[in-house]
C-alpha cells in the first residue's frame, strides 16, 4: 500500500476522541508497522515531563528495553536537541546510536511540534539498509502533525 494510501486510515485512527491518546497512537504504529513492508518498528517517544529525556509512549513491533533516552544520546536523543529529522541509511555507520535489535539496518525519527515546540518524536527501524526516501519523511511529518492537531485541540 503506498503512503499515500494510507492517510485516510491515519486521520480516521488519530480523530477517535473516545479513545486516550496512547491507545490511538498505539492504533496508529499498529497500522504503518502492518501495512508498510520496510517498517519494522514504529513508536511515539515524548519529552518526559520538565525532564531532559524521552519516554516510549506507544509502539508497534519488538517491545525494546530503550523505554527512557536521555536528551542528547542515540538518534532519538539527537533529534530532541537539534529540532532536526534524522536518516540513518545504515545503523552500524553511526557511534551515537542505542540498538534496540541486532536486526536493524535504517532509522528514521522525526520531530513533533506542538505549538512550535519539540515535544516528541515519530521513530521508525528498518530490516532493510536505506529503507527511507524523501518520500518517508514527508509523509512522517504529515504523521506527526496530525497527532500535534489533536494535542492542541
Ligand atoms: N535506535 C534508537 C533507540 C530507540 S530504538 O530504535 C526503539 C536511537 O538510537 O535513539
Amino acid at each position: 500500500m503506498s503512503l499515500e494510501d494510507l492517510k485516510p486510515a491515519v486521520e480516521k485512527l488519530i480523530s477517535q476522541k473516545n479513545l486516550d491518546i496512547n491507545h490511538r497512537l498505539t492504533e496508529v504504529c499498529d497500522l504503518l508497522q502492518t501495512k508498510v513492508d520496510t517498517y519494522d518498528w514504529v513508536g511515539f517517544y515524548f519529552k518526559n515531563g520538565d525532564k531532559r529525556e524521552l519516554i516510549l509512549k506507544a509502539f508497534a513491533g519488538e517491545p525494546t528495553d530503550h523505554t527512557i533516552i536521555p536528551f542528547g544520546k542515540g538518534i532519538c536523543g539527537q533529534v530532541a536537541e537539534s529540532n532536526q529529522n534524522f536518516v540513518v541509511d545504515d545503523v552500524a555507520a553511526q557511534d551515537n546510536y542505542i540498538a534496540c535489535s541486532i536486526n536493524v539496518k535504517s532509522e528514521v525519527v522525526i520531530p513533533l511540534f506542538v505549538n512550535g515546540e519539540n515535544i516528541g518524536q515519530i521513530d521508525i527501524d528498518s530490516h532493510t539498509k536505506q529503507a527511507f526516501s524523501k518520500e518517508d519523511e514527508d509523509f512522517l511529518t504529515w504523521v506527526n502533525d496530525q497527532v500535534s492537531q489533536q494535542l492542541e485541540a
